[in-house]
């Protein structure tokens, strides 16, 4: 039996116009550009305009993943859009963003792991590949969580920015995604969450975010090492032979530590989280299109893809690009 892989044939991302820098935040809460930039690494993030949905970021992200891989949204198999800030409760937003495509037909399914969402939702459309069943598969992160942020509690809201990154696979019996893991926790359900929920303009609960943000650090640090390093030892490779790392953009702290850890020089690692901000499903997919198409990523690299965030989730997925 042919053994199946798959291969990244396109990469894309889209950043909503509006750019806020870590000064207008401190005109609203009180907090400091020189606080956020010591403590984050944090300069400035993304703003979704009023009206603009994750689907809208997740739309002009696809169209750029689907032109570089030089195919059309009809010749896709399956879509499948991470996110935390869908739309609406339902229908899914890849089922919307399906529709904005102008395709039909083709299974479309959202994946909700908040920070981890790309890299569950690349490691399922990987095993949907490797049964041999699709051919091509869009994979999209695409947050809007300027909308689910207490924008008077600063120890959250100079943190998150809006954005969409997406990549387009291609089935091919070269490799591809080498390997991946993911895991949870929900045990820790409680130290990063939105308690609440919004239909319809009626609100219940608290639908705004919260975190323990010492917690979540400290967790972040010790997952994202851990399943680097299963990650590797699946698919045979050593620390060494990581070429370019790209951890989940929350805090520069979180990935320095990370990158110490496995002995990845910061020259190595894709950082974004200076001008994005922590766009949570969106930030991987945002940071990997950035370093694909300034040319730091090149063919046969290895390329280490890690998320982390609520649930607990977090997980890692190793490409030979
Ligand atoms: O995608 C996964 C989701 N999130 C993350 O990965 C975030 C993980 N956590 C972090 O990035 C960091 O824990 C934070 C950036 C959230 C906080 O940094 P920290 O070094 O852990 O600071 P802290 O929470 O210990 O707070 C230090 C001080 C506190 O004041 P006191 O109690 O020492 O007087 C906070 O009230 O900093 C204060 N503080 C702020 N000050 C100015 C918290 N937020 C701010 C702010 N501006 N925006």
């Amino acid at each position: 039996m042919t053994a199946y892989c798959s291969r990244v044939i396109g990469t894309g991302s889209y950043l909503p116009q509006r750019v806020v820098s870590n000064a207008e935040l401190a005109a609203k809460v009180d907090t400091s550009d020189e606080w956020i930039q010591q403590r984050t690494g944090i300069r400035q993030r993304h703003i979704a305009a009023d009206g603009e949905l994750a689907s809208d970021l997740a739309l002009q992200a696809s169209r750029r993943a689907l032109e570089m891989a030089g195919i059309n949204a009809a010749e896709l198999d399956l879509i499948i859009v991470a996110t935390t800030t869908p739309d609406m409760v339902f229908p899914g937003t890849a089922c919307i963003l399906q529709s904005k495509l102008g395709v039909k037909g083709m299974p479309a399914f959202d994946v909700q792991a908040v920070c981890s969402g790309f890299v569950y939702a690349l490691a399922t459309a990987d095993q949907f590949m490797r049964s041999g069943q699709y051919r091509h598969i869009l994979v999209v992160g695409a947050e809007v969580y300027s909308r689910i942020l207490d924008w008077s509690d600063r120890g959250t809201c100079v943190l998150f920015g809006d954005g969409a990154g997406a990549v387009v696979l291609r089935r091919s019996e070269q490799p591809g995604i080498l390997a991946s893991r993911l895991h949870a926790d929900g045990s820790h359900a409680g130290i990063l969450s939105v308690p609440g929920s919004v239909c319809g303009g009626a609100v219940s609960g608290r639908p705004l975010l919260q975190m323990d943000g010492g917690a979540v650090f400290k967790f972040a640090v010790k997952v994202l090492e851990e399943v680097a390093l299963e990650v590797l030892e699946v698919a045979g490779l050593q620390k060494s032979d990581i070429d370019w790392l790209i951890p989940h953009q929350a805090n520069i702290r979180i990935i320095q530590s990370t990158a110490r850890k496995l002995d990845v020089p910061m020259e190595k690692v894709i950082t974004t989280v200076d001008r994005h901000a922590n766009t949570s499903a969106a930030s991987v997919p945002l940071a990997l299109d950035e370093a694909v198409r300034d040319g730091r990523i090149r063919e046969g690299q290895h390329v280490m893809l890690e998320g982390v965030g609520g649930g607990f989730t977090w997980g890692a997925v190793l490409i030979k690009w």
